[in-house]
Formats: C-alpha cells, structure tokens, sequence
C-alpha cells in the first residue's frame, strides 16, 4: 500500500551544531538528560542532533510522541542503544520485532492478566518482610543495593518458583557480569562484531553463555515438576491458535527478558521513591498517616491497593521526577513525516521522559516532589504522552501493573516500621545508562519508624 506523506519543512529540525566525526556525542555528556532537557528548552518540540553516524531527533510533544508510538508504530523499530542487547535477550519481548513479537505477545499477555498478577501480593509481602528480618536500627545500608536484591528475589520467585539463595547468588553475579560488559559495548564509541575475539568480546560471551545455562538449568527443572503458580509456568502452558507452544530456547529469552526489564526498574522506583521521601518529611508523614489509618502494621494485600492512593501518589511522582527508563528510541524503516519535517529511513526518534515528565505546562512547578498533583486525577486529564515511564503503544510495558504493585506492597511494607536518613557525606547524583541508578549509591541509616 503506498502512502502519501507532506512534509511542510525542509531540511533538519533546528539544533546543536556538531563535530565532523562524533556529532553531538561529546556534549552529551555522562548527564545525557540534561543534554536532551536543555535540546528541547532550546530548540522546541522536534530537535535534531547525531551521535556518530546515527542522526537522531528528540521529539516531546505528546501528540508527537502518539504518533511514533502509536499511529506510526509499525514504520518503527527499536533503535540502536535497544537492539545492542539482542546477544542476551535474543528474540525476547523487548528485542523482538513485527509478527513475531506480535504473536509472543499474544502468548505472554495472559500471564500478566490482572488476576494472574494479584495473586504474587503475598510472595512480595514475604518476601519484603525477610528482608526487614535481617535489617536492624541503626544499621547502614545502600539502598539500592537493598532493593536490588529484594526485587531480584521476588522476580526470580515470581518468575521461576526459585526460592534456592544459592541460586538467586548465582544469576545475580552472572548477569552483573553480562551487564556490565554489555553496558561497556554500548556505550564504546566503536562496537567490534561479537564473533571477534576481544578481550570484551570474550568476557561478554562467557558471562551470557553462564546466564544462558543457568536458566536452561531452571526451564529443565520446571519442565520435569508439575506446573506451579509462576510466570514461567504460565508461559510453558500458552498457546499460540495453532495449538503449538513455545520452545526452550523461546522461554529461555522470554525469562531473561522479564527478568532484566523487571527487577533493576522496579528497585530504582523505590530507591528513588525513599529518596524523595528523605528529602521532604511532610510527604512522608502523610504517607504513614494513611498506612496507620488502612493498614495498621500489616502488609497490604492486593484488595488493599485502590485504598492506598497517596501511596501511589508519591510512587507516580518518583517515577516522574527519575523515571527508571528515562529515554525510548525507535528507528524509522521507511520515510516518515514527523512534526512537518522528514524522517528519512534510519533516523532515529528518542522520546526522553526525563523531558516530557518535566514539562511546566502539564507539570507546574516540575522540578518540585509534589505527590499531591496525582490526587484530583491529574493522570486521566494529562495527554497519553505527557507521562509514560512504562511507554505506550503496543509496546507498552507488560509488567506495568506486576511493577507498580510490587512498588507500593514493599514501599507499605518497609516504611511501616523503618525510615531512611541519609548518610550526612552521601553525594546523590543520577547516572543515566540504560535505566537511571544513582550514580554513588544510596547510602542511609535505618530507623525505626
Ligand atoms: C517501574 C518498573 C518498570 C518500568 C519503569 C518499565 C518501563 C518500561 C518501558 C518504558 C518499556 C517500553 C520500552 C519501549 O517502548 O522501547 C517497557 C517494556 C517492557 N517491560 Fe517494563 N518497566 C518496568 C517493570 C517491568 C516488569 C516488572 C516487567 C516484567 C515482569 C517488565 C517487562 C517489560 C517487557 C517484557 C517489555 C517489552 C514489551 C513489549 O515490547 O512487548 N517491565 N518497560
């Protein structure tokens, strides 16, 4: 089918100027949101600039941002920075493209229906409450390594019935490896084919093929146990409308998948969450006033949430102000109008919700910590694309809602016996990679509350 496209502009949207050879890479800087925040301050709606031979238009306009994601989404892929993790996540939802991807997500959706997800509250609960077990007043600790590794807990339960520490122990190191090699490739100004036998290269290659194994090991075991209440359960037993099911190798990436996109995000929205709350005590006391009025001491379970709307109040505004995936890119496959300017095939489209969360005109005062904007239901008067820290479109999050109930069940659990000072010489600062850790750590002092 041919299609008629009007470009009313000529040439590139306005922007930086660059170098010959590297563009615009060099001002981007380590702090690359600033970098994409002061582009459209300046330059407006659609602004343009290119990282090497990749040349990239940063678009935050919401109607725009509809547009890529949603009524152009099939002229679309996902651009580079997303396909350099295909070594590890192979064909998984978030790699995959065009009538596979369509046909996986068909086949994974009814594993995240929403009473499939309700039913992991309790895990999380338990889960969040050994952890509390092994904390003590007074005690030291990095809150991001703590949450970490009680998300990466309840992903491995939630996603492969594992309870086994041994085992969490060992993924944990195999894929810190796996992403710290695959975040170095990334981000090296020159990406070497991975069948070459680098230094990097290698050490990439055994770290993934030791993932590899150990979730082979997993799907081996869950195939020879009768079927349990967890999402690599659910996926063994779908389905596609032929009556074929998935393969080993299939699962395999599906299971890695949900499980880098899952758990790092999801620890993230809750370090910052605690972060925001150290810095503005009025919030946090409120937050506990509504946990002591519905909750009194206990875990809240999944009938609990809609009663808790500050809570998820004070998690929308953290996921705002640090959104855990702070930029979504896609790549034209075709020629494209965008904005009245053309978007030549390969052109790259960036959408940063570091910008779009910080626009003044849907989001007053946008640098403040004000869980309040969400209570008078800002999120239904807001355009689709003015808030999206789990996307949009079809490619829309899967876990979005596993995500934002995990983040509310261990934020009421822990805050209901412990605050968090943060340590006097802590430097907070973000550290924007694939997702947005801070870049120091998160150390504090826990307290009783
Ligand atoms: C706060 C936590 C999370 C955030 C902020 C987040 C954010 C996102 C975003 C922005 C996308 C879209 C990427 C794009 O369009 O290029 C995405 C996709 C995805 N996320 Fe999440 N995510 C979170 C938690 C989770 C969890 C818990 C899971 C799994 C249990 C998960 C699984 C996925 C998958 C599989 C995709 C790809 C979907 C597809 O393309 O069909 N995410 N996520």
């Amino acid at each position: 089918m041919s299609r008629s496209i009007t470009i009313a502009k000529a040439g590139l949207p306005p922007g930086p100027k660059g170098t010959l050879i590297g563009g615009n890479a060099a001002q981007m800087g380590p702090r690359r949101v600033d970098f994409f925040l002061d582009l459209a301050q300046t330059y407006g709606p659609v602004a343009s600039f290119r990282v090497g031979r990749w040349r990239v238009f940063l678009v935050s306009d919401p109607e725009l941002i509809q547009q890529v994601l949603v009524t152009d989404a099939r002229h679309y892929i996902k651009h580079f920075g997303a396909r350099a993790f295909k070594p590890i996540l192979g064909n998984g939802l978030v790699t995959s493209e065009g009538d596979f991807w369509l046909s996986q997500r068909r086949m994974m959706q009814p594993s995240f229906l929403k009473a499939l997800v309700l039913s992991y509250a309790p895990i999380m609960a338990e889960l969040t409450t050994a952890m509390l077990a092994e904390w003590s007043p007074g005690k030291a600790v990095d809150l991001e390594f703590e949450f970490s590794g009680l998300t990466s807990a309840i992903a491995l339960k939630t996603l492969f019935g594992l309870d086994d520490h041994g085992d969490r122990a060992k993924v944990d190191a195999s894929l810190i490896e796996t992403f710290d090699s695959l975040t170095a490739r990334v981000d090296a100004p020159i990406r070497l084919p991975l069948w070459m036998p680098t230094l990097t290269n290698l050490r990439l290659r055994r770290a993934i093929a030791n993932v590899k194994a150990l979730v082979d090991g997993f799907i081996a075991q869950k195939r020879s146990r009768p079927l349990a209440n967890d999402l690599l359960s659910t996926m063994i037993m779908a389905q596609r409308e032929d009556g074929s099911r998935m393969s080993d190798q299939q699962l395999r990436d599906e299971a890695m998948t949900l499980y880098l996109a899952g758990y790092e995000t999801t620890a993230l929205t809750l370090t910052w969450s605690w972060y925001l709350l150290s810095q503005h005590p009025e919030a946090e006391r409120r937050l506990a006033d509504e946990w002591r009025r519905v909750l009194g001491g206990r875990s809240p379970n999944a009938e609990d949430l809609t009663a808790l709307p500050y809570t998820s109040a004070v998690i929308n505004e953290a996921m705002r102000l640090y959104p855990p995936v702070y930029a979504i890119g896609r790549e034209a496959m075709t020629e494209l109008e965008l904005g009245g300017y053309r978007v030549k095939r390969g052109y790259t489209i960036l959408m940063s919700q570091w910008v779009s969360h910080r626009d003044p005109k849907y989001f007053p005062k946008p640098e403040q910590f004000l869980p309040e904007r969400w209570l008078d239901g800002l999120a239904a008067r807001l355009p689709k694309f003015a808030y999206y820290p789990f996307g949009g479109g079809q490619r829309l999050c899967i876990g979005s809602h596993f995500a934002t109930m995990e983040a509310m069940i261990v934020l009421a659990t822990v805050g209901q016996k412990y605050k968090f000072t943060l340590a006097p010489d802590a430097v907070i600062d973000i550290k924007p990679q694939i997702t947005m850790p801070p870049k120091f750590g998160m150390p504090a002092t826990l307290e009783l509350r």
